[in-house]
């Protein structure tokens, strides 16, 4: 049987399928390389010693979708494809409405109509928005502030009406708080396009001297140092919470959330310091004003994820921060090497 993983070129469908071929399982990415390209799925196949099929197509493309599902024996679907950048979404928002949710909806219909029922869906700790307190439950209130998270509660709610209509559908949300790392061979990391909008791929440019300085937006937040604190998680953590959501997609039917996060919180300049440490190299940085949109403090409460499918985060900071480095070093131009 195997597991159809869209955005599986991605960085984090890359990881992920590297701990899916190491468990034995068979993988079939469907990638539009919107924002990828097949040389990732190559390094996945060198790391792994596995081939790793591929079909070069959009999610939105329902007559593909079905003729993939006839011609494949899926049980599964893990899947990443999508658009991901908060403030291209405000730009752009039709876009992310229709690749985020009208592509889900489409994927979900052709799941339907093929009879598969076993879903796993990257959504986001940004459908908590600005939480009341920290750190955040999954029964937390859900709040969107901007399209892209907007795009993330729809597919949410979508997915939670469709298995209250139906009770063969079983389907994980996996709630990701802040992934970064890379892989520890340094082969598969994170290629941001253009200037990186998150903070770890900021710094570690900054560092490789591909930009001048890291600007920190704020110093004024409630927090210990005043500056935003989040829960940031090592993308193979992340990507193995995709292997235990599987094992629990394929024992439980519903529709169930699970926030994927530490529960530890870090602030921009714990962040800085820990770079500093593990790559040995200087992060100058200066203090601007808040990024609209930003919150004080986001971190998880993982333990339900921990009791309901056995999964826990176990790398710190420090390892995620070498693995970054390592990535950047050895790869500056990213998969164009
Ligand atoms: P990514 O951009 O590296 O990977 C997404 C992949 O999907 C890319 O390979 C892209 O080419 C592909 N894709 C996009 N639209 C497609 C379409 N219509 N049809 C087929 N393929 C398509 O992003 P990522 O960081 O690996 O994120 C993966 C998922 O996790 C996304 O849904 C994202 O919203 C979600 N997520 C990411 C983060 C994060 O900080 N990286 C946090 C929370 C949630
Ligand atoms: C982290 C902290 C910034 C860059 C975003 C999305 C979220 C999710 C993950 C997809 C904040 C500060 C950042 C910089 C900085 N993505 N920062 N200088 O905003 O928590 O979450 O990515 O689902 O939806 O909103 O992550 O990495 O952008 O920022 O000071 O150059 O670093 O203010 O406190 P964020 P981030």
């Amino acid at each position: 049987m195997t597991v159809l993983v869209t955005g599986g070129a991605g960085y984090i469908g890359s990881h992920t399928c590297v701990e899916l071929l190491e468990a034995g399982k068979d993988v079939l990415v469907l990638d539009n390389f919107s924002n990828s390209s097949a040389e990732p799925l190559k390094r996945v196949e060198a790391l792994t010693g596995q081939p790793v099929r591929l079909i070069e197509g959009d999610i939105r493309d329902r007559a593909l979708l079905d003729k993939v599902f006839s011609d494949e024996n899926i049980e599964s679907v893990v899947h990443f494809a999508g658009l991901k950048a908060v403030g291209e979404s405000t730009e752009i928002p039709l876009d992310y409405f229709e690749n985020n949710v009208a592509g889900s909806l489409t994927l979900l219909q052709a799941m339907k109509a093929a009879g598969v029922f076993q879903f796993v869906f990257s959504s986001s700790a940004t459908v908590y928005g600005d939480p009341h307190t920290v750190p955040i439950q999954e029964s937390f209130p859900l709040q969107v502030t901007n399209p892209y998270g907007r795009t993330k509660l729809m597919v949410e709610d979508i997915c939670r009406d469709l298995a209250a209509s139906d009770e063969r559908w079983s389907i994980a949300l996996l709630r990701y708080f802040n992934p970064a790392g890379a892989h520890p061979s340094g082969r598969i990391g994170e290629q941001p396009n253009g200037i990186p909008n998150n903070l770890v791929p900021y710094i570690t440019q900054v560092a490789i001297g591909q930009r001048d300085k890291l600007s920190v937006f704020g110093d004024d937040y409630n927090t210990p140092d005043g500056t935003g604190v989040r829960d940031y998680l090592h993308v193979v953590d992340l990507a193995v919470g995709h292997l235990k959501a599987l094992e629990k997609v394929a024992k439980k039917t519903g529709c169930i959330a699970y926030n994927l996060g530490t529960g530890q919180g870090y602030s921009v300049l714990d962040m800085v310091k820990a770079f500093e440490k593990a790559s040995g190299k200087d992060v100058p940085y200066q203090i601007t004003p808040r990024r609209p949109g930003d919150i004080a403090c986001c971190y998880a409460d993982p333990a339900f994820a921990e009791s309901e499918i056995g999964w826990k985060a176990e790398k710190g900071l420090d390892e995620m921060m070498a693995d970054s480095w390592r990535w950047q070093s050895q790869n500056p131009n990213g998969f164009e090497n």
